[in-house]
């Protein structure tokens, strides 16, 4: 296998990450809240829906990246994923804040991000609505419309910004929102923006200084972390883990052992899902 330049494949991404925003964007029905959009089905929870628009940008961006690479392997939150042979495999989501999307609120995102063996090493996030598009390569630095971008230098908690996000769940709700609870007299504010890609670019682009939450998957995390640990943030789940489904904390390096300590126990505290 030979190794890929990694900044061929970010070109790649953002290529095909706009051009599934302009689609998504441009079919919702301007102005239209909840009711004009329809819902295909559910997922994880009668709340967890997908769109027609997930599924349309996640056959645009598979198609786009397997015609340039075909040996490539591909993961998608809407369909079934396979390794590929060529090493490369390629990490989606086609909308991340599929609830804001539904209901016409300007912050969601096309999410693409390419593994090489199993390690990110190029990420495109596309905000369609406001066309801004976050990138980072491995090693090569974080970019939001291709000027480089850093998170925060904040070291204290009282005056930290800190987004979060809730699963579908309505059992771990009970357990993320206490817990946000007894956060919030802690920090400056709390943020539920509703995507979770945007949230680790508000951290890399320091609109927010930390980000917390349990229960991401791949996708979710793939092209954002990379972009938020190319900013400087350190990213990672609780006591050392790598981030992952269990607990994804980023913030900078100051930061991050004093939130780590208000939100490690989401590790544990949580009902697996099935
Ligand atoms: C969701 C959003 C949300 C986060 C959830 C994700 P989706 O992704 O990122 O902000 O709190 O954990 O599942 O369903 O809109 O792609
Ligand atoms: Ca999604």
């Amino acid at each position: 296998m030979i190794a890929p330049e990694p900044r061929d494949l970010l070109d790649l991404a953002v290529t095909v990450a706009r051009e599934a925003g302009a689609l998504v964007a441009t079919r919702r029905p301007p102005g239209a809240g909840e009711p004009g959009i329809a819902v295909l089905s559910t997922k994880t929870s009668p709340t967890d829906v997908v769109t027609a628009m997930d599924h349309a940008s996640e056959a645009l961006i598979r198609s786009r990246l397997l015609a340039k690479r075909p040996d490539d392997g591909f993961l998608g939150e809407e369909s079934t994923g396979f390794a590929g042979a060529s090493g490369v495999q390629w990490v989606v989501d086609p909308i991340d804040g599929t609830v804001n999307y539904l209901y016409g609120i300007p912050a969601y995102a096309v999410s693409i991000a390419a593994r090489w063996r199993g390690e990110v090493v190029a990420g495109a996030v596309h905000n369609p609505v406001s066309g801004e598009t976050w990138t980072a390569s491995l090693g090569g630095g974080a970019r939001l419309d291709g000027e480089p971008i850093r998170v925060n230098d904040r070291a204290e908690l009282r005056s930290a910004l800190v987004a979060t996000g809730f699963g579908y769940d309505a059992g771990d709700r009970a357990v993320q929102g206490a817990l946000a609870g007894r956060l919030a007299p802690r920090v400056r504010d709390l943020r539920r923006i509703g995507a979770a890609t945007l949230d680790l670019c508000a951290v890399a682009t320091g609109r927010v200084d930390a980000y917390y939450e349990q229960g991401l998957q791949p996708w979710d995390l793939a092209a954002a972390g990379l972009v938020a640990t190319e900013a400087g943030a350190r990213v990672e789940g609780a006591w050392g883990a790598p981030a992952d489904e269990t607990l994804v904390i980023a913030a900078p390096p100051l930061l991050f052992g004093l939130l780590h300590d208000e939100v490690a126990e989401l590790a544990g505290g949580l009902p697996t899902r099935s």
